[in-house]
């Protein structure tokens, strides 16, 4: 296989195009992207310690947070995923109620069964076209809450992965007249609030607690994120101690230069950067509203940058728009959906970038158009409707400690899960531990595999899938 310096010093060659994270889309931005081996180093004098920031790192993190219009900002060097954890650990105490939305990163759920949190779900449907999973809206959020008051916190994810926005300054309020905190899993929105043309940040529309992954749509290194607090309904104390148990005790100076660099760069250039991004976007889409088949997901409360690419005759599911993209075009998206496909943009792309998807897409959607393309032979994978009969047997704090065996998944339905079933990308879980895996699951899963899905959580034995279930 070679090793991983040789693999990825050979693609880094090849004309392979990412439509997918990070974005810096492996372009040079800047120095510290330049500079790796030189700038490694550990808490040494004068560069001051993460977990008890008093020098150059609390400076620069008092910038991080007058930008994003936040009272406090903490880097992150472990994702939005160590962000997640501490900002639901902090915002609860153990044995609380969680309000989350269904479609959360698995980090929420491991947050949830670390501090042994009672779960309930807001579901706020399936688009009825592509099948993805909208945002959350302040009338489910209030009547959720009507519902249930012994919620203690809630947790929304806005932009979604597809990119839809959350209703999230009419939620703040609603969240806050019952006194408790909001947290926004803003993982997908580093990039809000630059720029005039772009929806607000969640530090802005109210969250108590604000988690972005700068990696996914700033020019910055995976694993850089940062997390916002505002307000007095977190205590900043336990917010701390939590952000110090998920996080390394040697974060990268590299990540964290990277972390000063891509802020600083995109607050300086934004009127430049993201009025590029606007002007190729829009001519993008402009362009690609003129094919018959394809369809592109537009709606209101559409964050700029994923397009979403749906056949809306059937007969390429998400996984083959995929793969016709990477293998005959040398286009990288980001993830393939039953219904979609979805290739990310950021301030990092190139007018080569927009050019080479939209021809790609244009000619495919003649071949469709002209008939060429044979029917699939079943329907893709679709909207995750399952959902909608969730039954929780234990909670998922009991459930994911309790023995489990294997058992073939066409024999899985009616029994109670044990280990989280993922569908990576988007890594949100289609089953949690202590769920009942319905027949109507078993049939999605089953789908999903058929459709060329990642589904972690299966294993694949003698052609058979199995499952873990609890014993
Ligand atoms: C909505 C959402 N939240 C959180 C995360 C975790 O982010 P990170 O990879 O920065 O840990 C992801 C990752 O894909 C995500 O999509």
């Amino acid at each position: 296989m070679g090793s991983l310096q040789k693999r990825l010093e050979e693609y880094a060659g090849s004309d392979y195009y990412p439509y997918h994270m990070p974005g810096h889309k492996r372009r040079l931005f800047g120095k510290t992207l330049a500079t790796v081996a030189a700038w490694d180093i550990t808490e040494i004098e004068g560069f001051d310690n993460l977990h008890e920031a008093r020098g150059i790192l609390h400076r620069l993190q008092l910038r991080a947070a007058e930008v994003y219009g936040a009272e406090e900002s903490f880097f992150l060097v472990n994702g939005s995923t160590s962000g997640i954890l501490s900002a639901v650990s902090a915002a609860l105490p153990k044995r609380g109620k969680l309000l989350m939305v269904r479609g959360c990163h698995k980090s929420a759920y491991h947050a949830a069964y670390l501090r042994s949190l009672e779960i309930s779900y807001l579901l706020p449907g399936m688009h009825p076209e592509f099948g993805c999973t909208l945002a959350a809206t302040a009338a489910q959020v209030e009547r959720a809450l009507a519902m249930e008051p012994d919620i203690g916190a809630v947790l929304i994810v806005s932009p979604t992965y597809e990119g839809l926005t959350a209703e999230t300054a009419e939620i703040a309020e609603i969240v806050h007249r019952r006194g408790i905190p909001l947290i926004v899993d803003e993982a997908h929105g580093a990039h809000l609030g630059f720029h005039a043309g772009w929806q607000l940040n969640a530090s802005r529309l109210g969250a108590d607690l604000a988690v972005q992954s700068l990696h996914k749509t700033l020019p910055s290194m995976t694993q850089t994120a940062i997390l916002h607090v505002n307000g007095e309904l977190i205590n900043r104390g336990k917010l701390k101690r939590f952000l110090e148990i998920y996080q390394s005790s040697s974060p990268s100076y590299i990540f964290m230069a990277g972390m000063e660099e891509a802020i600083e760069m995109t607050a300086a250039g934004a009127e430049k950067l993201f009025g590029d991004f606007e002007k190729n976007w829009h001519e993008m889409l402009e362009r690609l509203n003129k094919c018959k088949v394809l369809h592109f997901l537009q709606e209101k409360n559409m964050d700029k940058g994923k397009l979403v690419i749906m056949d809306c005759s059937g007969r390429l599911s998400g996984r083959q728009l995929y793969d016709t993209l990477l293998n005959q075009y040398h286009l990288q998206l980001e993830m393939a959906a039953g219904r979609y496909a979805l290739a990310m943009f950021t301030i990092g792309d190139t007018v080569e970038g927009y050019e080479r998807l939209t021809k790609a897409l244009l000619s495919i959607d003649g071949e469709l158009d002209s008939g060429r393309v044979a029917l699939a032979a079943a329907e893709p994978s679709g909207r995750q409707e399952q959902w909608i009969c969730l039954i929780q047997q234990f909670p998922l704090y009991e459930a994911w400690d309790k023995e489990t065996e294997k058992v073939p998944l066409a024999k899985a339905a009616g029994r109670v899960a044990g280990c989280f079933i993922v569908l990576y990308p988007p890594d949100i879980p289609v089953v949690v531990p202590g769920e009942i895996i319905t027949e109507e699951i078993c049939h999605y899963l089953q789908t999903c595999v058929r459709d060329g899905l990642t589904v972690q959580g299966m294993e694949k034995q003698n052609c058979q899938l199995y499952v873990e279930i609890i014993k």
